[in-house]
């Protein structure tokens, strides 16, 4: 039995008022949502605040990145001691805008991956084709390429306690959303590559959310295929209450 792990990417957005107004509006919906995890990964610079505001609430936070070191000469960074000491649980890792306009690789996703583990912190680690590369029929090799030089490096037991989150490039901020069928494909595909290398306890184990363009109208459909286990939401989930019915939707799904 996995429970399903609802994130929200907040990207880029953000202000003082901006983050108390969303909170004081989704924490009440989020009270009652036992049967899932609920994370709000805002701006870190605001994640002081959101943490404040979730105090006493089951609701956790994440970062958006970290860097694998956990302190040093590496300005504008954060690392996950950081991001834990701070109060957050969650780090997002290889997000596909990190990888297109921050130099992301597989190899630093490994390395993030495994300093937030070693941290205690769970990785949300992103993986996902552009168009060009679905078209060109590389989905597979392309998928499996990312989950193997980001996830293979570490044991069953790290394995079990990271998220994956399938999210097709093209299917970002686009409006586009890969199909239900489209993504339960992708994600089986990702359960077996895990199956193959950690063994099928581990795999099942694993949480594998999907994201790009989950919204309050097609969150049901995705969120009821067999393999798709939470969403890291985007747009939606700066708003009240698409992001709350979204959590709805996810807490009455029973798998
Ligand atoms: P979106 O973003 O929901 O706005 O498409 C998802 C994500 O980038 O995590």
């Amino acid at each position: 039995m996995r429970k399903i792990v609802i994130a929200g990417n907040w990207k880029m957005n953000s202000s003082v008022e901006f983050v108390n107004e969303l909170v004081s509006g989704l924490l009440p919906i989020s009270a009652s949502k036992n049967n899932i995890d609920i994370v709000f990964c805002p701006p870190s610079l605001y994640v002081a605040q959101v943490v404040e505001k979730l105090a006493g609430s089951t609701v956790r936070t994440g970062v958006q990145n970290i860097y694998p070191e956990p302190k040093g000469a590496f300005t504008g960074e954060i690392s996950a001691d950081m991001a834990k000491d701070i109060g957050a649980t969650y780090v997002i890792i290889g997000h596909s805008e990190r990888r297109q306009f921050f130099g992301e690789t597989d190899e630093s996703v490994a390395k993030k991956t495994s300093a937030t583990l070693k941290t205690g912190l769970i990785p949300i680690v992103c993986v996902g084709e552009s168009l060009a590369e679905r078209e060109a029929g590389k989905l597979e090799t392309i998928i499996s390429n990312q989950v193997s030089k980001g996830l293979f490096h570490l044991d069953p037991t790290e394995m079990k306690k990271v998220i994956v989150a399938y999210e097709p490039v093209w299917a970002i901020g686009t409006g586009k959303t890969a199909s239900p069928e489209q993504a339960q494909e992708v994600h089986a595909f990702i359960r077996k590559i895990l199956s193959d290398k950690f063994g099928a306890d581990v795999s099942q184990k694993v949480v594998i959310q999907y994201g790009g363009s989950v919204n309050d109208k097609n969150a049901q459909d995705l969120l009821g295929q067999k393999d798709i286990d939470g969403a890291l939401v985007g747009g939606a989930s700066l708003k009240v209450d698409a992001f709350g019915d979204i959590l709805n939707i996810a807490n009455n799904i029973s798998k």
